[in-house]
């Protein structure tokens, strides 16, 4: 994808684009949605170098659990929702081998170009549709609905979901920012979809009330190296940025239980290990696995946040 957007940013003035992502950011902070974000090409171009390697990484790594979960899943055919410069699309092949065609929906006619070029680059076999979410037709194997909820109310949340798993022959995976607007959002969707009969694959052990309660939410993070356009885009000087992100990976078929999901950094130290735990029973636990536990610990010490864990 870096070498796919250098040769877009061809002639682009570093300094434009910066200027462009940092009112991009500005409005997105404020509550806008890229309807107003995103009104031209170098808007899109300064989205897709600003915020389309954090994204990826984080439909990437909900892809990942997915895949843990359902190991078995093969898709043929992705259908991205919102795909913006088709951030989900790219995670998507890059997770799946046995993806050969994609079908790309936006009502941004900026994200949509740039997100046809892209994925023309990337060796993909891609229609992109101009369309809005209500009316995108058709379904696929697997659906993904990336950082799209947020740009709508809430009391939309579960219709939004339930149409995107309706169109979802084998998964859906929703991935949204980590933050409260988004947590609150993917609550509804998890209600909403349970209810119309989807599986959830993870994070969630288990398919009761969420625990984790309003005004409380949980975020996990996915770290992102920053290419030079990225660090100059954004003004940083940090090589790296960590992306804070939650999702939810849903099948139409039922997945095997895995175990208990961590849902926050392990707190590791001489004593032991200790675990927040989020229990296939639906309670939040703290886990303290203590050091003279050697086998449970030395296992524990190997894990990270939103990780599965069962005991040994
Ligand atoms: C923040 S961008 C995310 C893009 C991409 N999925 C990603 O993860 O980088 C949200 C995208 O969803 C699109 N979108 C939001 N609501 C939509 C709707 N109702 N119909 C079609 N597209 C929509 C926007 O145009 C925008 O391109």
């Amino acid at each position: 994808m870096r070498e796919a957007l250098a040769a877009l940013l061809h002639g682009v003035s570093r300094a434009d684009l910066a200027r462009r992502s940092a009112a991009i950011t500005a409005l997105y902070r404020a509550g806008r949605g890229s309807d107003v974000a995103i009104a031209d090409r170098l808007d899109a171009l300064a989205y897709a170098v600003a915020r389309m390697p954090a994204t990826c990484a984080a439909v990437a790594e909900a892809l990942r659990r997915l895949r843990e979960a359902a190991p078995d899943l093969a898709p043929a055919s992705l259908l991205d929702l919102g795909c913006g410069a088709g951030a989900a699309t790219r995670a998507a092949r890059q997770a799946f081998a046995s993806l050969t065609e994609a079908r790309l929906i936006d009502r941004n006619p900026a994200m949509l170009d740039l997100a046809r070029e892209l994925a023309a680059a990337d060796g993909l076999a891609v229609e992109a549709r101009r369309a809005g979410l209500d009316e995108a037709a058709g379904e696929a194997d697997l659906v993904t609905l990336a950082y799209v909820l947020v740009e709508s109310p809430v009391a939309e949340a579960a219709k939004i979901a339930c149409a995107a798993f309706a169109r979802a022959r084998a998964a859906l995976v929703l991935v949204e920012p980590g933050t409260p607007a988004g947590f609150e959002r993917l609550r509804v969707a998890r209600a909403a979809l349970i209810e119309a009969g989807a599986h959830l694959a993870a994070p969630c052990p288990h398919a009761l009330a969420c625990p984790v309660a309003a005004p409380d939410w949980r975020h996990f993070s996915v770290r992102v190296q920053r290419s030079r356009d990225h660090l100059a885009t954004k003004r940083a000087e940090v090589p790296y940025e960590d992306e804070p992100f939650m999702y939810l990976a849903l099948t139409r078929a039922p997945v095997a239980p895995e175990g208990a999901r961590i849902l926050a950094r392990p707190r590791r130290d001489r004593t032991g290990v200790a675990l927040r735990l989020c229990d296939a029973d639906g309670a939040l636990r703290d886990l303290v696995i203590p050091a003279r536990d050697r086998e449970a610990t030395r296992h524990a010490r190997r894990l990270d946040e939103g990780d599965v864990f069962t005991p040994r």
